[in-house]
């Protein structure tokens, strides 16, 4: 399978995934064949990408590195939690941490820890599909620098909840397409603070978890906010979600911007490394997170395009390839294998949308 964008699927495709739409119905089955008419209801449901199964692409297995089913419940749980509120914010902690539980259960069952843009997201659910995505990515980081369990529930449940205090930002304000005035954007500023006072008065939650909401907006050059804490002053849970938060929100389409391309995002974020980020906690990311995600399109030095179908955990920038376009840009009738990490002397230059 692969994964395209929607106006570049052909009526008559194969659908090769689910698609679901925000409150977690089945827009789409996998096995149906595509039809203008469900292009309109993914257009509707501000989904822009599914993933097809066709001739270049057969065999190739995109695996959720948490399962679909669990996504969903998140989402649900972070929705009636934003939809319920009251003052004080009544978070139910029990149900978060059962949740961040079979969270980090879902990816230790994965071989290879590493995350892949593999989900389909709506443009109208950023909010909740960050929340769970950052808790992901900064699950994978910590787990990759060995946090024990109790700091990894500690370090899920603070992601996952990390932007909880935007829920006393005004939402003309959260979802302004322009850009933001001195005003309104000091007004988003104080979500971290809001966050850290819901967090810090429910007993049930760590302080460490509180910390995240208070610190993923310091940068360890001291140029974040809200106290411009510098290097380990911020605490380390909060430095890793820095870097998750920052990830998916580029690597996602937003009201006011278009997304950037997962490899284009970890450059950005290794550009900054040692400056905003801590140097070892980006080494950590840059080793857990797929720069060319399975199922995407790549072009070579050699100017064959090709399709990647598997991770190089120990090389995340050379990925296998299946090569299904020749350096004379014709389509080859039987494709050919590429492992980047055993030719040196081939390496991606761009990315192939297909
Ligand atoms: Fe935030």
């Amino acid at each position: 399978m692969r994964k395209v964008s929607i106006e570049n699927v052909e009526c008559g495709t194969k659908i090769a995934k689910n698609v679901i739409s925000s409150d977690g119905t089945v827009l789409l089955a996998a096995g149906m064949l595509m039809q203008n008419e469900y292009k309109r209801r993914l257009n509707a449901n501000g989904i822009t990408d599914l993933f097809i199964e066709d001739d270049i692409s057969s065999g190739i297995e995109i695996p959720d590195v948490v399962k679909q089913e669990i996504r969903t419940e998140a989402k649900a749980l972070i929705k009636d939690m934003v939809n319920k509120t009251t003052i004080p914010v009544n978070i139910n902690s029990s149900k978060v941490l059962e949740l961040v539980e079979k969270i980090i259960e879902s990816i230790l069952s994965n071989d290879q820890i590493i995350f892949s843009l593999s989900d389909i997201r709506s443009v109208d659910d950023y909010t909740f599909e960050h929340s769970i995505n950052v808790c992901i990515i900064s699950l994978i980081i910590g787990m990759s620098i060995d946090l024990d369990e109790n700091k990894l529930k500690e370090l899920g449940v603070g992601s996952l909840l990390h932007d909880i205090g935007k829920l006393f930002i005004n939402d003309e304000i959260l979802k302004k397409p322009d850009k933001l005035t001195f005003d309104e954007f000091e007004q988003i500023k104080k979500h971290s603070v809001y966050g850290f006072d819901i967090l810090k008065s429910n007993n049930d939650i760590a302080m460490s978890s509180a910390y995240i909401a208070l610190g993923h907006h310091e940068r360890v050059d001291g140029s974040g906010y809200p106290m411009k804490l510098k290097g380990d002053n911020i605490h380390q849970s909060a430095r890793i979600v820095a870097i998750a938060d920052v990830y998916d929100a580029l690597t996602s389409e937003r009201v006011y911007r278009t997304r950037q391309k997962p490899h284009e995002v970890v450059d950005y974020i290794v550009s900054l490394s040692g400056k905003q980020f801590d140097e070892e906690l980006v080494n950590a990311f840059v080793r857990c997170i797929a720069h060319y995600p399975i199922g995407s399109g790549v072009v070579l030095s050699s100017n064959e395009r090709g399709i990647v179908t598997r991770f190089n955990k120990s090389i995340p920038n050379r990925p296998v390839v299946r090569v299904v376009i020749d350096e004379n840009g014709e389509m080859l009738v039987k494709h050919k294998e590429l492992d980047l990490s055993e030719n040196n002397s081939l390496y991606i230059v761009d990315v192939w949308e297909m």
